[in-house]
């Protein structure tokens, strides 16, 4: 970086899967690694930014100066990404949050029963980004779309929903870039347009996002 974009911002990023216990041994969860987040941290941190590292559970060492916190569910999540949401200048939603959680959690190991059959009631999660950029004083609002098909509609009708500034399309359907890999392409979407950025390593696509990221983050603060 030549200058440093983001010094002086406070960042926040969610990042990993959440896991939704069932019981004390058991849960829900998905193959999210926390690559993706835990390279912006990174990259954040290199533009000069105070960066608060929201994550579930990853094999991953958080980077040197960021802030961590571990969470498992998606509601802890929640709770992390409100705390202190006053200070946030970036908030990026790269985290799989769960989208439903059991119902009830059972105190005890839920025991095999003779049944074949076995019926899980499910609960809709908190949307953590789209309470985020839902608050009267939001921060700028950033969040992934990871999909398999007709990636960039609903990425920007996800843009939409959610009230983000800026979203990043994810196809997950192609292997060697997405979920659990070490390299990424991704198209980053906004209203006014939209960004493709080439398959490269996580750690210089994030890099290349936050220089984006702090383009249109600056130019909305000039605005
Ligand atoms: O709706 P979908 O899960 O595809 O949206 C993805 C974006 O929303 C990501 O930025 C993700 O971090 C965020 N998200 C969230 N809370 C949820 C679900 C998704 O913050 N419960």
């Amino acid at each position: 970086f030549e200058y440093l974009a983001l010094s002086g911002k406070t960042v926040f990023i969610t990042a990993g899967p959440t896991r939704e216990p069932l019981d004390p041994v058991r849960f829900i969860s998905n193959h999210s690694s926390g690559k993706m987040g835990y390279a912006l941290a990174q990259a954040a941190i290199d533009a000069g930014a105070r960066v608060k590292l929201i994550s579930g559970p990853v094999n991953l060492t958080a980077p040197e100066r960021v802030e961590c916190i571990q969470v498992e569910t998606a509601e802890e999540m929640l709770t992390a990404s409100l705390e202190g949401i006053n200070s946030c200048d970036l908030f990026i939603g790269a985290a799989a949050v769960a989208d439903y959680r059991p119902v009830a959690v059972a105190e005890h190991k839920i025991k095999k029963g003779n049944e074949e059959i076995m019926e899980l009631r499910l609960v809709k999660n908190p949307d953590i980004i789209a309470s985020v950029a839902a608050l009267s004083q939001r921060p700028f609002t950033v969040g992934f779309a990871a999909e398999t098909h007709d990636l960039l509609s609903y990425a920007r009708s996800k843009l939409e929903r959610k009230k983000l500034d800026l979203i990043i399309a994810n196809d997950v359907s192609v292997p060697g870039i997405g979920f659990n890999s070490d390299d990424n392409r991704v198209t980053l979407v906004s209203a006014s347009g939209e960004v493709p950025l080439p398959q490269t390593s996580k750690r210089l696509l994030a890099r290349q996002l936050i220089e984006h990221i702090a383009q249109h983050f600056n130019q909305q603060m000039a605005a």
